[in-house]
Protein backbone atom coordinates (compact mmCIF):
# COMPACT_ATOMS: atom_id res chain seq x y z
CA UNK A 1 0.00 0.00 0.00
CA UNK A 2 1.63 3.15 -0.76
CA UNK A 3 1.10 6.35 0.82
CA UNK A 4 -1.69 7.91 -1.33
CA UNK A 5 -3.81 5.04 -0.86
CA UNK A 6 -3.10 4.42 3.13
CA UNK A 7 -4.81 8.09 3.43
CA UNK A 8 -8.00 7.05 2.56
CA UNK A 9 -9.68 4.39 4.87
CA UNK A 10 -13.11 3.99 4.40
CA UNK A 11 -13.71 6.99 2.77
CA UNK A 12 -12.17 9.34 5.50
CA UNK A 13 -9.31 10.81 4.51
CA UNK A 14 -7.33 10.00 7.66
CA UNK A 15 -4.04 11.15 8.78
CA UNK A 16 -0.78 8.33 8.09
CA UNK A 17 -0.07 8.85 12.32
CA UNK A 18 -3.51 7.75 13.10
CA UNK A 19 -3.57 5.12 10.17
CA UNK A 20 -1.51 2.84 12.56
CA UNK A 21 -3.65 3.66 15.50
CA UNK A 22 -6.64 2.48 13.68
CA UNK A 23 -4.79 -0.99 12.23
CA UNK A 24 -4.30 -1.55 15.93
CA UNK A 25 -7.89 -0.72 16.93
CA UNK A 26 -9.99 -2.03 15.07
CA UNK A 27 -9.26 -5.60 14.79
CA UNK A 28 -9.20 -5.44 18.43
CA UNK A 29 -12.72 -4.28 18.47
CA UNK A 30 -13.79 -6.86 15.69
CA UNK A 31 -12.03 -9.91 18.36
CA UNK A 32 -14.02 -8.62 21.10
CA UNK A 33 -16.96 -8.29 18.96
CA UNK A 34 -16.56 -12.09 18.14
CA UNK A 35 -15.57 -13.36 21.17
CA UNK A 36 -18.58 -13.71 23.27
CA UNK A 37 -17.15 -15.48 25.79
CA UNK A 38 -14.79 -12.52 26.70
CA UNK A 39 -18.25 -10.28 26.31
CA UNK A 40 -19.70 -12.31 28.65
CA UNK A 41 -17.05 -12.15 31.23
CA UNK A 42 -16.94 -8.27 31.09
CA UNK A 43 -20.51 -8.70 32.08
CA UNK A 44 -20.08 -10.58 35.00
CA UNK A 45 -17.33 -8.99 36.27
CA UNK A 46 -20.13 -5.64 35.84
CA UNK A 47 -22.19 -7.34 37.79
CA UNK A 48 -20.24 -8.28 40.50
CA UNK A 49 -18.54 -4.87 41.06
CA UNK A 50 -22.13 -2.98 41.02
CA UNK A 51 -23.85 -5.98 43.04
CA UNK A 52 -21.18 -7.49 45.30
CA UNK A 53 -18.32 -5.28 45.35
CA UNK A 54 -19.07 -3.22 48.42
CA UNK A 55 -19.53 -6.23 51.00
CA UNK A 56 -16.76 -8.86 49.40
CA UNK A 57 -14.50 -5.97 48.14
CA UNK A 58 -12.92 -6.15 44.45
CA UNK A 59 -10.98 -8.99 44.97
CA UNK A 60 -13.51 -10.90 46.83
CA UNK A 61 -11.18 -11.53 50.47
CA UNK A 62 -14.17 -9.20 52.43
CA UNK A 63 -11.39 -6.52 53.22
CA UNK A 64 -13.90 -3.62 53.11
CA UNK A 65 -15.32 -1.72 55.58
CA UNK A 66 -18.64 -3.02 55.23
CA UNK A 67 -16.59 -6.45 55.47
CA UNK A 68 -14.85 -5.90 58.44
CA UNK A 69 -18.41 -5.11 60.24
CA UNK A 70 -20.01 -8.36 58.89
CA UNK A 71 -16.92 -10.39 59.58
CA UNK A 72 -17.21 -11.38 56.09
CA UNK A 73 -15.85 -14.04 54.75
CA UNK A 74 -13.12 -14.49 52.55
CA UNK A 75 -14.20 -15.72 49.24
CA UNK A 76 -11.12 -16.66 48.02
CA UNK A 77 -10.51 -19.25 51.03
CA UNK A 78 -10.45 -22.58 49.42
CA UNK A 79 -12.21 -23.51 52.97
CA UNK A 80 -14.83 -20.97 52.49
CA UNK A 81 -15.72 -22.14 48.87
CA UNK A 82 -16.00 -25.54 49.94
CA UNK A 83 -18.77 -24.70 52.75
CA UNK A 84 -21.50 -25.04 49.86
CA UNK A 85 -22.13 -26.27 46.99
CA UNK A 86 -23.84 -24.37 43.96
CA UNK A 87 -27.15 -24.76 44.36
CA UNK A 88 -26.56 -23.56 48.17
CA UNK A 89 -24.77 -20.83 47.10
CA UNK A 90 -27.81 -19.41 44.63
CA UNK A 91 -30.33 -20.31 47.25
CA UNK A 92 -28.68 -18.03 49.64
CA UNK A 93 -27.37 -15.22 47.65
CA UNK A 94 -30.56 -15.03 45.38
CA UNK A 95 -32.65 -15.46 48.84
CA UNK A 96 -30.10 -13.62 51.21
CA UNK A 97 -28.49 -14.84 54.20
CA UNK A 98 -29.70 -13.85 57.79
CA UNK A 99 -28.19 -14.40 60.99
CA UNK A 100 -29.35 -17.04 63.97
CA UNK A 101 -31.64 -13.26 65.21
CA UNK A 102 -33.04 -12.90 61.91
CA UNK A 103 -30.45 -9.98 61.20
CA UNK A 104 -29.89 -9.70 57.40
CA UNK A 105 -26.70 -10.36 56.91
CA UNK A 106 -26.29 -11.27 53.16
CA UNK A 107 -29.14 -9.28 51.35
CA UNK A 108 -30.99 -10.92 48.69
CA UNK A 109 -29.43 -9.72 45.10
CA UNK A 110 -32.11 -7.69 43.34
CA UNK A 111 -32.16 -6.73 39.44
CA UNK A 112 -30.09 -10.41 38.50
CA UNK A 113 -31.56 -13.07 36.56
CA UNK A 114 -30.89 -16.50 37.32
CA UNK A 115 -28.86 -16.90 34.66
CA UNK A 116 -26.51 -14.13 35.31
CA UNK A 117 -26.52 -15.42 39.05
CA UNK A 118 -24.96 -18.85 37.94
CA UNK A 119 -22.77 -16.95 36.03
CA UNK A 120 -21.74 -15.12 39.23
CA UNK A 121 -21.58 -17.63 41.11
CA UNK A 122 -19.25 -19.43 38.29
CA UNK A 123 -17.05 -15.74 38.51
CA UNK A 124 -16.81 -16.62 42.56
CA UNK A 125 -15.75 -20.25 41.66
CA UNK A 126 -12.28 -18.60 39.64
CA UNK A 127 -11.50 -16.38 42.76
CA UNK A 128 -10.49 -19.09 44.56
CA UNK A 129 -6.89 -19.20 46.12
CA UNK A 130 -4.88 -22.05 44.23
C1 LIG B 1 -24.70 -6.59 52.31
C2 LIG B 1 -23.38 -7.18 52.06
C3 LIG B 1 -23.27 -8.28 51.02
C4 LIG B 1 -23.52 -8.19 49.67
C5 LIG B 1 -24.01 -6.98 48.89
C6 LIG B 1 -23.19 -9.50 49.12
N1 LIG B 1 -22.77 -10.34 50.11
FE1 LIG B 1 -22.16 -12.27 49.85
N2 LIG B 1 -21.94 -12.45 51.88
C7 LIG B 1 -22.17 -11.46 52.81
C8 LIG B 1 -22.03 -12.00 54.14
C9 LIG B 1 -22.20 -11.25 55.46
C10 LIG B 1 -21.70 -13.36 53.97
C11 LIG B 1 -21.51 -14.42 55.06
C12 LIG B 1 -22.83 -15.09 55.28
C13 LIG B 1 -22.73 -16.16 56.32
O1 LIG B 1 -22.80 -15.83 57.50
O2 LIG B 1 -22.58 -17.34 55.92
C14 LIG B 1 -21.64 -13.61 52.54
C15 LIG B 1 -21.33 -14.83 51.97
C16 LIG B 1 -21.15 -15.07 50.62
C17 LIG B 1 -20.66 -16.29 50.04
C18 LIG B 1 -20.16 -17.52 50.82
C19 LIG B 1 -21.27 -18.43 51.17
C20 LIG B 1 -21.95 -18.07 52.47
O3 LIG B 1 -23.18 -17.98 52.47
O4 LIG B 1 -21.27 -17.87 53.49
C21 LIG B 1 -20.67 -16.12 48.69
C22 LIG B 1 -20.23 -17.12 47.62
C23 LIG B 1 -21.19 -14.80 48.42
N3 LIG B 1 -21.47 -14.18 49.61
C24 LIG B 1 -21.37 -14.26 47.17
C25 LIG B 1 -21.94 -13.02 46.92
C26 LIG B 1 -22.24 -12.52 45.59
C27 LIG B 1 -21.96 -13.26 44.30
C28 LIG B 1 -22.78 -11.28 45.77
C29 LIG B 1 -23.30 -10.33 44.69
C30 LIG B 1 -24.40 -10.82 43.91
C31 LIG B 1 -22.82 -10.99 47.20
N4 LIG B 1 -22.31 -12.08 47.86
C32 LIG B 1 -23.29 -9.82 47.77
C33 LIG B 1 -22.49 -10.13 52.53
C34 LIG B 1 -22.81 -9.64 51.27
Amino acid sequence: MNAAESAIVCGIPVAQKSMNLRSIILPSIVALVLTPGLARALDIKTLWTKNCVQCHGEDGKGGTKMGKKLGIPNLTDPKVQALYADDELFKRIKEGVNDADGNVRMKAVEGVTDAELKALIKYVRTIVAK
